[in-house]
């Protein structure tokens, strides 16, 4: 659970993305959250307070006064919401109370306590706007978003596309599941903070002719987790993909490649640039050299084709060779000796550190177990969600930048 233990205030305003904060307030508590919501008035026209507190099992509080007044002992919930809160997320928040949060105002129970939360030790503010494309595009609530960000708040989206009121452009409030991934990235310590990383991933696929070719069983997941916990880190994640149905995480820049060369290409055409490569695609070793241009015929009398193959470039020790190039990690999957195995690819490959795991793991499977093998020894990690195993190779890459 990537948010055990986080307690959550929600303050939600009106538009109709309130819609999404109901599956919200459901995910954040499926990550181990807790969840009070505080309504403004206009919240109240697109979904009720029922429904919210169905949905976080708390009362919801939408008024100063009256009953959530009375509730709490000193009578003041505009201090006491936030006071044991780890992040206040207003979702959504419209151009009106991004206009409030820029200037102070505090004229009801959900702008009032905003602007009471505390700064040190801080109750960290997060915005998810969700307006129409001209009230975002507006002067007044640029600066109001310029305001803010100087102020510390953390925006989330918004992202372009159709609007509920038909118009299309910048202003729709993310989906739930994108703003539940950046709130838990949120909460990641900055390891990588404005490092530039670099990783592949998946497996390639070499052609034999335009339908067929040769591949692996490399699912992708753990590059695709390495290129998430980087990001939840900070850093900033270029990803160059092997043919992978998996979906892309927030804020990673993705090239996707099929084969081999193309891999090493896209690599070696960022590297120079890159502070850390991470090498975990199962990168084919062999391509056909004779392939078809037409769909090869079974040809009974004629046997199977004779392919003919060539070695692939090894993207790994290529970058690791570069002079003054990346800090570089490698993946080894071994059947058998893992660690012995791993200690002689670190020393073949002249890499700051391989991650060694079972083969079986590393290519299905959503657990790995692995061992971080670098100058100072080696560091066994237990069975664990390849996520959470990201993270601990992320702080490991971390300290070796150090
Ligand atoms: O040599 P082996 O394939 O076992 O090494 C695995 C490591 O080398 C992985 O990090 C993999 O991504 C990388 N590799 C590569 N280019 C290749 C073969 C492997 O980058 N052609």
């Amino acid at each position: 659970m990537n948010l055990q233990g986080k307690r959550l205030v929600i303050g939600m305003t009106g538009g109709i993305a309130a819609y999404k904060v109901c599956e919200l307030v459901r995910r954040v508590q499926d990550e181990g959250a807790t969840v009070r919501v505080v309504m403004s008035r206009a919240a109240q026209e697109f979904v009720t307070p029922t429904t919210m507190q169905a949905l976080s099992g708390q009362p919801v509080a939408t008024d100063q006064w009256g009953a959530e007044g009375a509730r709490v002992a000193n009578a003041m919930p505009h201090i006491d919401l936030t006071r044991d809160a780890d992040a206040l997320l207003i979702a959504p928040c419209t151009a009106n109370f991004i206009a409030k949060l820029a200037h102070g105002l505090a004229d009801d129970l959900l702008s009032t306590l905003a602007l009471a939360r505390r700064l040190a030790p801080p109750c960290p503010l997060l915005v998810a706007p969700a307006m129409n494309v001209e009230m975002w595009n507006n002067p007044a609530t640029q600066r109001n978003l310029a305001t803010i960000r100087g102020d510390g708040v953390e925006l989330l989206g918004p992202a372009s596309g159709n609007q509920a009121c038909g118009e299309t452009g910048a202003g729709r409030m993310l989906e739930p599941h994108e703003l539940l991934e950046d709130l838990i990235a949120f909460f990641q310590p900055k390891l990588l903070a404005e490092r530039r990383v670099l990783i592949t991933a998946g497996p390639t696929f070499e052609p034999i002719d335009p339908v067929r070719g040769i591949s692996n069983l490399s699912s992708g997941k753990m590059g695709f987790a390495l290129a998430r916990a980087a990001r939840e880190a900070g850093a900033r994640v270029t990803l160059v993909a092997g043919p992978s149905g998996l979906s892309t995480p927030r804020g990673v820049r993705r090239i996707d490649v099929v084969t081999a060369r193309e891999m090493y290409d896209a690599v070696m055409g960022y590297a120079n640039r890159a502070d850390v490569f991470v090498g975990v695609a199962a990168v084919a070793d062999w391509r056909v050299v004779n392939t078809s241009p037409r769909k090869l015929k079974k040809n009974a009398d004629a046997g199977p084709p004779a392919l003919q193959f060539e070695a692939n470039p090894d993207i790994l020790a290529a970058v690791a060779a570069m002079p003054g190039g990346p800090l570089t990690v490698g993946f080894a999957a071994e059947s058998e000796n893992v660690v012995a195995n791993g200690q002689a690819k670190r020393a073949a490959k002249r890499v700051a550190m391989i991650v060694a795991n079972q083969a079986q793991d590393a290519l299905a499977s959503d657990e790995a177990e692995v061992h971080l093998i670098d100058a100072g020894g080696v560091r066994a990690l237990p069975r664990a969600p390849k996520l959470a195993q990201a993270r601990q190779i992320v702080a490991a890459i971390a300290q070796l930048l150090a």
